[in-house]
């Protein structure tokens, strides 16, 4: 019984393509295919089906293998690619595999087509299996994190969802900023983590409204340097364990704990810093209401370069003028 392959050829002839099919039937596929030829034919082609592999020739009049290789990486796919070549430099066929092909196999040669198909079938199956298995485990992850963050807020009532609003807002600012995939799971975590410190002061303390005594703000203050200590020994890929210890300082050098100063603050940390505020601001409290979005952004305005990092705050002052922000905890 023949295995159902469906096969993109990237050729500018038909007759070199009723060639590859042929060599495909013989080793026992059936065959689905469509040939393309130009950058746009192959985009389309990829967007419209689910193939199983990319056959592409190595000179074409309007096409060739590396801009093949560009559209396929840029359209998500993670397909064999199998430069398939009448003539072809050693050079060349180096080239191409370090650019992405899996292999280069020459015309005369075409019995090592279905092996190398039936091998990278085989790989690109491990590599999809790889990647799930890593998406389950960050998502799990992330699950974890939004738990120790919910167990940490559950002292704190009147900040319940504050850590979650805090990790929505730093992603919202790093994708403005452009940050990639990588930061901006960082700065979420970050968000969720950064008070997690607080499981080691006073609940009496963090629940009650009205003023507190030079000590025992001493006391609250504490919560940067133990959740430091905390996320430090977890030895995260990112830098969560600084982002709860300096989410308090100001560029101005006004914060706390080491007064440190603009440049001497991570990115993330001055993201997190300004969330941290608007988050805090916009939430209720007991002991007062909601301050409205007005008082939110002339704190910033009044505070851009001292208390708050510049850019941060302009990226900021433009989600929140856009209305991207919708606070949990409101
Ligand atoms: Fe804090």
């Amino acid at each position: 019984m023949s295995t159902p392959l469906h096969v993109l050829i990237v050729d500018d002839s038909e007759d070199d393509s009723l060639l590859l099919r042929r060599a495909l039937k013989r080793g026992g596929y059936e065959v689905t295919s469509e040939r393309v030829d130009t950058s746009e034919a192959m985009q389309a082609a990829l967007a419209a089906w689910n193939w199983d592999v990319v056959l592409c020739d190595y000179a074409m009049p309007r096409f060739d293998p590396f801009a093949a290789l560009d559209v396929l990486h840029k359209s998500g796919n993670d397909l064999p690619f199998i430069v398939v070549s009448g003539a072809m430099a050693e050079e060349s066929a180096v080239a191409v595999m370090k650019a992405g092909a899996h292999d280069c196999i020459m015309k005369r040669n075409l019995a090592r087509l279905v092996p190398a198909i039936q091998r990278e079938l085989a790989e690109a199956e491990t590599r999809r299996a790889r990647k799930q298995a890593e998406r389950r485990l960050e998502e799990s992850f992330v699950a974890l994190a939004e738990t120790v963050s919910k167990a940490t807020a559950a002292r704190d009532p009147y900040t319940a969802a504050h850590e979650r609003d805090v990790a929505q807002l730093a992603k919202l600012v790093g994708q403005r900023l452009g940050l990639d995939d990588e930061r901006l799971m960082g700065l979420y975590i970050g968000g969720l983590l950064h008070d997690v410190g607080k499981v080691s002061v006073p609940e009496s303390l963090l629940s009650r409204p009205g003023a507190l005594t030079p000590e025992e703000w001493a006391l609250i203050r504490t919560h940067t340097g133990r959740g430091s200590q905390i996320l430090g020994e977890a030895e995260l890929p990112w830098p969560v364990a600084e982002m709860a210890l300096h989410h308090h300082e100001r560029p101005d050098g006004s914060g706390y704990p080491d007064g440190l100063r603009g440049d001497e603050l991570g990115l993330e940390v001055r993201i997190i810093a300004v969330c941290d505020v608007v988050s805090a601001m916009s939430a209720h409290r007991p002991y007062r209401p909601a301050k409205s979005m007005d008082v939110v952004t002339a704190e910033l305005r009044n505070g851009r370069g001292t208390k708050y990092d510049e850019q941060v705050v302009d990226v900021m002052l433009e989600i929140l003028a856009a209305g991207e922000f919708r606070p949990e905890q409101a």
